[in-house]
């Protein structure tokens, strides 16, 4: 049998400071039974087994209780408050590694249950060539483009990827980029906010089994649901 590669030295960032609005329920989603345990330690489980050091999980101003709650029992883990937009939570997330200043980061929603060795694999394999990489899927519907309920374009599906975390990142990299981003809008992902400094973002494939956890419906089963008045982010 032929032995996995160790992984190279990365450190790791949860973000979990959401409210979790479009899920709804007593506690946001991060937080809520998601297959026998709170969603959070699935993501947080999985990367310490990988090897994250330092392991950093950001929580919402007065999610402590929750947080700890939760992730009972996991040793050598790093609190950081986070911020109103994902993208303030990340930064604090990363200026809380500015001490041990890792050679790469992996940032990772704790909103994505299963995350599989494969794919971190892969990411750090691929920050030897870019400063940045990501995971994707490819897009198997045809697309339109609309304006309110009119379609008014439509767009190459072949161009097109969809986004997951983890993301990879060469750490002093996306510290500098999203310090440059500061003031800005939100950004969508990190890697828009590398690219948007001048960094090169790799593709690598993603894992359907990465899905976001966004609606109730989605921590109720981990089977496809259809949905009713789907919203976006
Ligand atoms: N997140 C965060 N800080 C924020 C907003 C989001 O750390 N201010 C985290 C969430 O906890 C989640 C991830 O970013 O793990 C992806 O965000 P999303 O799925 O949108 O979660 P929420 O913002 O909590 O959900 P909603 O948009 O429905 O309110
Ligand atoms: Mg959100």
């Amino acid at each position: 049998m032929t032995q996995a590669t160790p992984l190279p030295p990365f450190a790791a960032i949860v973000v979990a400071a959401g409210k979790g609005l479009r899920a709804g329920g007593d506690v946001p989603k991060q937080f809520a039974q998601y297959r026998g345990k709170p969603l959070v330690r699935h993501s947080v489980e999985a990367l310490g087994k990988a090897g994250a050091s330092p392991l950093i999980v950001v929580i919402g101003d007065g999610q402590e209780n929750a947080a700890r709650a939760a992730l009972q029992g996991i040793e050598g883990l790093t609190f950081a408050i986070g911020g109103l937009t994902r993208q303030d939570s990340v930064r604090n997330g990363l200026e809380a590694l500015a001490t041990s200043a890792p050679e790469q980061v992996l940032i990772h929603d704790a909103a994505r249950a299963d995350l599989p060795n494969a794919v971190i694999e892969r990411l750090l394999g691929k920050l030897v060539e870019t400063a940045g990489a990501i995971p994707v899927l490819p897009v198997v519907d045809s697309i339109a483009v609309a304006e309110g309920d009119a379609m008014s374009g439509k767009a190459d599906r072949e161009d097109l990827r969809r986004v997951q975390t983890p993301q990879a990142f060469i750490y002093k990299d996306i510290l500098s980029a999203h310090r440059a981003w500061k003031d800005a809008t939100d950004a969508g992902d990190d890697a828009q906010v590398l690219m948007a400094a001048g960094g090169q973002v790799g593709l690598v494939d993603g894992a359907e089994c990465l899905k976001k956890i966004t609606f109730a419906e989605d921590l109720m089963s981990d089977k496809p649901q259809i949905r009713v008045g789907q919203g976006f982010d």
